[in-house]
């Protein structure tokens, strides 16, 4: 047998300290802070050198890995299950940034113990592999053990680690206990929920409170949104996924707009910079702003950056509830004077990304598969804990602020979200040399988190003949991908996953040498 990734590591069984988490509040409480806050908005363009245009913002989180413990930041992600660390800083596109972040050493930690199984994980841009082990994970005050995660040992085009906190994403099973799954089974929260409150650009620190809400955080009560069924959306991958039921505009001179009552399916990842929806409402939305001409070229639309200036809002609409986004949060500065509308036709998963999230205040409950939204603000810190019942129907938040008013059916109108047309204004000529930009953050930024995995469960092993062995059964073939939009795939199509077993073992080998 090839020795594998740990190989100067005994072995260990299951540690002896297991179970015994102490039991706390029922919540853990977690600051996230706003890495690189670009791309940049216009407010922050005086403050803000124009190193690197192509940033996204990445939230993240420090978490502590082994014994003793090590801390090691990691990309919060909504969009994708696993947590995996240690990227491989020269192929991750970005070797400097990626190389000012620790990784994690697991030759020293006391507690670590190797799976015997790897994967390969592939997000919308860059992919991972990884080997399994098991070690302490701790998040905040909660310490939990025998946690399954990866250690990379070749990934591309990402950066930073990424802790996973979405449902496995295929809906037939067969995954391992993610790290949210342990805090509920190792006593540390009561069910499987957690809220994110990413803030503003401008005031970059959020948190992230596993088993709790708070109410300092948020704006009147929480609408509960069931999580979709994966056969409902688009792609078939289950995720966070909602219906959105309309679109508004609320104009900066006051007046409204409004679309006809919709029922799109729209997934929301903290790990996605950008937000893409489908064709006909990204027009809307690209046609509200004065002036605003699409480029076909980067396939953006194209705006004045003084727009941002201007007191309008973009009012997304959940059942009862209104989440306003402010003109100046949608539009970015991707170039020196260069301002696009940030979002980007998205028809096979339509994504709410970190435009979108800074604004709301959301509860993610796995347990009862439910969101819980309201429009974010702060005014305080009072964490109440989740119970096993799930989140309190009757929960307010404590800040005061004017919630944009729920649209009345067949009122207002003026906006077409349900047709695909020609643009309203279309650059024609030389666009203004946005193309050699990429878009979005790095890693799961692009196109919003991990779309197919090799296996559903752990897959095997990489066995040590030089051509990888049979690799194994490959697990179940993984969750078929859920839409690739450069190439096409769609959903169903399955990953190779024995040839992806054996290209991993493949490469543990070249990585011993
Ligand atoms: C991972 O990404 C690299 C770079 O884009 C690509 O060459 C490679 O084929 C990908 N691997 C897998 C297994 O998708
Ligand atoms: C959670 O789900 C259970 C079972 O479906 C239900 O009884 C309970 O009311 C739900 N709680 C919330 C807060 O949605």
């Amino acid at each position: 047998m090839l020795p594998l990734l740990l190989s100067s590591v005994t072995l260990l069984s299951a540690p002896a300290l297991a179970a015994v988490a102490a039991r706390g509040e029922g919540f853990i409480h977690a600051p996230v802070k706003a890495t690189r806050g670009t791309p940049k908005l216009l407010r922050r363009q005086a403050e803000e050198a124009t190193t690197n245009h192509k940033a996204g913002t990445m939230y993240t989180l420090d978490i502590d890995l082994g014994t003793p413990p090590q801390t090691i930041t990691v990309i919060l992600d909504t969009g994708s299950p696993d947590l995996w660390v240690n990227p491989t800083c020269e192929t991750s596109g970005e070797p400097e940034y990626c190389a000012q972040f620790a990784q994690f050493d697991y030759t020293t930690s006391s507690t670590i113990a190797d799976t015997g199984y790897a994967d390969i994980l592939s997000y919308g841009k860059g992919n991972v592999t990884i080997e399994y082990v098991t070690d302490m994970v701790t998040i905040g005050s909660a310490q939990i053990t025998d946690q399954i995660f990866g250690v990379n040992f070749e990934s591309y085009d990402i950066p930073m680690g990424i802790l996973g906190l979405s449902p496995a994403v295929n809906p037939a099973g067969g995954d391992y206990p993610f790290v949210l799954d342990n805090m509920a089974s190792q006593g540390l929260i009561n069910s499987r929920a957690f809220s994110l409150d990413l803030r503003g650009v401008d005031s970059p620190d959020g948190a992230i409170i596993f088993g709790g809400i708070d109410t300092g955080k948020f704006i009147g009560n929480l609408e509960a949104l069931p999580i979709l069924d994966p056969s409902q959306t688009p792609s078939g991958a289950d995720r966070y996924w909602v219906a959105l039921t309309g679109l508004g505009v609320t104009l900066p001179d006051g007046t409204s707009q409004t679309s006809e009552e919709i029922a799109v399916p729209v997934f929301l990842d903290s790990g996605g910079t950008l937000s893409r929806l489908p064709t006909p409402i990204f027009q809307a939305i690209g046609d509200v702003f004065p002036g605003a001409q699409f480029d076909p070229d980067s396939g953006f639309y194209v705006v004045d950056c003084s727009v941002a200036n201007q007191p309008g809002s973009l009012d997304f609409v959940f059942n009862s509830k209104v989440i306003s986004v402010a003109w100046a949060d949608f539009i970015w500065e991707l170039q020196e004077g260069v301002c696009v509308v940030g979002v980007l036709p998205g028809d096979d998963e339509p994504v709410f990304g970190d435009s979108f999230l800074r604004a709301a205040y959301v509860v993610y409950d796995q347990d009862n598969r439910s969101l819980h939204i309201a429009q974010a603000a702060n005014c305080g810190t009072n964490v109440v804990a989740i119970g096993a019942s799930g989140v309190p129907a009757d929960l307010v938040g404590d800040c005061t602020g004017v919630e944009a008013p729920t649209p009345t059916a067949g009122a207002g109108g003026g906006l077409d979200v349900t047709q695909t047309r020609a643009p309203t204004n279309t650059i024609t000529g030389a666009s203004p040399a946005l193309t050699t930009l990429g878009f979005g953050g790095p890693g799961p930024a692009a196109t919003g988190g991990r779309k197919s995995t090799t296996v559903g469960g752990l897959g095997p092993a990489p066995t040590g003949t030089s051509n990888g062995g049979n690799g194994g059964n490959g697990g179940n073939g993984g969750n078929g991908g859920n839409g690739d939009k450069k190439n096409g795939a769609v959903a169903g199509v399955s990953v190779g996953s024995g040839a992806m077993v054996a290209l991993a073992a493949v490469n543990v080998a070249a990585w011993l040498l």
